[in-house]
């Protein structure tokens, strides 16, 4: 998991070397902004899909996208990931401008995608599975170690290692996803929709995993239609409407905003 030791790459602070004292106050210290996307704009073809998005993850925070399909969450999070390119914006993650780097790069700076569907070897074991999130050769010699954590965290998995994924419940095979994304030692994880198409209470269970694993110290930023949990457990999150961001602000105000309660929540009427 995420080794909060090594943080050589910080941004500079300004005040640092130059007048001391001088701090701004109205927003955290650009230390703790680990991911920040400024008018992100992403196209498949000649076709836009995402429109000036802003959005900003700030170290040990569980940060959610919440809105209804279509909305360009998906979309956003890969090219966050690298996986699609930006078509205009910026893409900043633990200091540096990311924006115009392979997903791969990305990877070995530690930040990681659990993609929607889970994508997972139906034929491999679990173990095989999450080994291959430790695929790149300076991950491997503590592919070992990772195992132990991803096993402390999901003892399901212990259990069921030499089974093929392909036989594991729906929830099992999320856990097993989220864990191939814990192997990459990611600072940043990104999951999408990571409760989708699971029973109520394996909603409920999956995202009190996500709520552990950012109190190991793995910062989390995941996309929902399941606007309900994502914002219980988020301390920040994005409402995504047609490709944009039509509103941000902390789990708890968003969940009391009337657009949302009446769009996401099913509460309240006119
Ligand atoms: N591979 C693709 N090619 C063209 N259009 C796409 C592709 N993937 C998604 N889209 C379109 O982009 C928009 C946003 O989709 P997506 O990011 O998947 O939304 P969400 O994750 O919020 O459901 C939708 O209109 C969708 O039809
Ligand atoms: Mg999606």
């Amino acid at each position: 998991m995420a080794t909060m030791a090594e943080t050589p790459d910080r941004e500079p602070r300004p005040g640092n070397g130059g007048s001391p004292g001088e701090r701004p106050t109205a927003s955290p210290p650009a230390a703790e902004r680990l991911l920040e996307a400024v008018g992100l704009e992403v196209a498949y073809g000649a076709i836009q899909v995402v429109w000036g998005v802003d959005l900003a993850v700030d170290r040990g925070q569980v940060v959610a996208v919440i809105g209804p399909n279509g909305a360009g969450k998906t979309t956003t999070l890969r090219a966050l990931a690298g996986l699609l390119p930006a078509l205009r914006g910026a893409i900043r993650f633990a200091g540096h401008d990311v924006t115009g780097e392979p997903a791969h790069v990305r990877v070995r700076r530690h930040l990681s995608m659990v993609p929607e569907g889970r994508q997972l070897w139906p034929r491999m074991t679990v173990e095989e599975n999450l080994l291959m999130g430790a695929f790149p050769p300076p991950l491997r010699p503590r592919a070992r170690q990772g195992l132990e954590k991803v096993y402390e965290l999901f003892p399901r998995l212990r259990e069921r290692r030499r089974q093929p994924c392909g036989t594991l419940s729906g929830g099992e095979q999320q856990m097993c996803a989220i864990g191939r994304g814990l192997m990459a030692e990611p600072r940043l994880l990104m999951l999408d929709e990571p409760s989708l198409g699971l029973a109520p209470i394996l909603v409920e269970q999956v995202f009190q995993q996500i709520r552990s694993i950012a109190a190991g110290g793995v910062t989390i930023l995941l996309a929902a239609q399941n606007a309900n949990q994502a914002l219980a457990v988020a301390d920040h999150a994005y409402v995504m409407e047609a490709g944009r961001i039509a509103l941000a602000g902390s789990g708890a105000e968003l969940s009391a905003s009337d657009h949302v309660r009446r769009a996401y929540l099913g509460i309240g009427d006119a």
